[in-house]
């Protein structure tokens, strides 16, 4: 099996920033305000509102997926092995480019959670403080499916078997600086499996890595996912 961890950094190509720019922020807002459960609980309507513009600008067409994710769906249909692909970004670019079964970790933004009924739901429109649960009908319990700073990530049972049966680890695009994902390679590489690492520089947990390339990500992955094949 292989398992590919994915990160900001291979979206950055398609026009969305990653996490941790100079400034310290994110899309022009300071993280906490938008990416806690305490910067919701303050001023819900100013993280509906940002997450609403991210969305609209998934759907407006200037982001697009880029040869990074079209290398990995091309990867996922032709191995002649499993591949398990689990990535931290919200957007939908992974699927977009054909991608089947993406594990999304940190949650997505074409959904909404209700926090009375506990359900996610396919979510395409803005989500508002007024908005309606389209399962349990109540308003003003929703919120971005979103997997916020202190929060639980999502899926850790299934990344966890498959860390431990994995042959190949391969990260990509990520900083290596958040938990759990950051932890990902050292338990990969403790039942034997190979790890690589793919970055535009050598991450936070570059040196655990039996090897880095590092550039960028639409250079980088398909000419990875190319030596894959000839070599297999
Ligand atoms: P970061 O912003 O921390 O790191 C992005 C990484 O991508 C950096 O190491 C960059 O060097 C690299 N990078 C930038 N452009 C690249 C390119 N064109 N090709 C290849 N690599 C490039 O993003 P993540 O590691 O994904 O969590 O951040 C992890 C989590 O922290 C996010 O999922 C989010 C954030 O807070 C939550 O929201 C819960």
């Amino acid at each position: 099996m292989i398992f590919i961890l994915t990160g900001a950094g291979i979206s950055q190509e398609s026009g969305l920033s990653t996490f941790r720019g100079p400034d310290g922020l994110w899309e022009g807002e300071p993280v906490e305000a938008v990416a806690t459960p305490e910067g919701f609980r303050r001023a819900p309507a100013r993280v509906h509102a940002f997450y609403n513009g991210l969305r609209c600008r998934l759907a407006s067409g200037t982001v697009v997926p880029n040869a990074a994710h079209y290398a990995l769906a091309e990867l996922m249909e032709k191995a002649q092995e499993e591949v398990i692909l689990v990535t931290q970004n919200i957007d939908d670019l992974h699927e977009r480019a054909g991608a089947k079964n993406v594990l999304h970790m940190h949650g997505e933004l074409l959904k909404a959670y209700c926090t009375r009924c506990e359900c996610a739901m396919p979510w395409a429109s803005d989500t508002s403080t007024a908005s309606c649960c389209a399962v349990c009908g109540r308003e003003g319990f929703l919120r971005p499916h979103i997997v916020w700073f202190g929060e639980m990530p999502l899926y850790l049972e299934e990344i966890d078997d498959a860390l431990s049966q994995c042959r190949l680890f391969v990260s990509i695009g990520t900083s290596g600086v958040v938990q759990p994902a950051a932890a990902f390679v050292a338990r990969a590489k403790q039942q034997g499996a190979l790890t690589l690492e793919l970055n535009l520089e050598p991450s936070a947990t570059a040196s655990i890595f039996d090897k880095g390339i590092y550039g960028k990500a639409s250079a980088m992955v398909p000419a990875w996912v190319e030596s894959l094949f000839s070599i297999t």
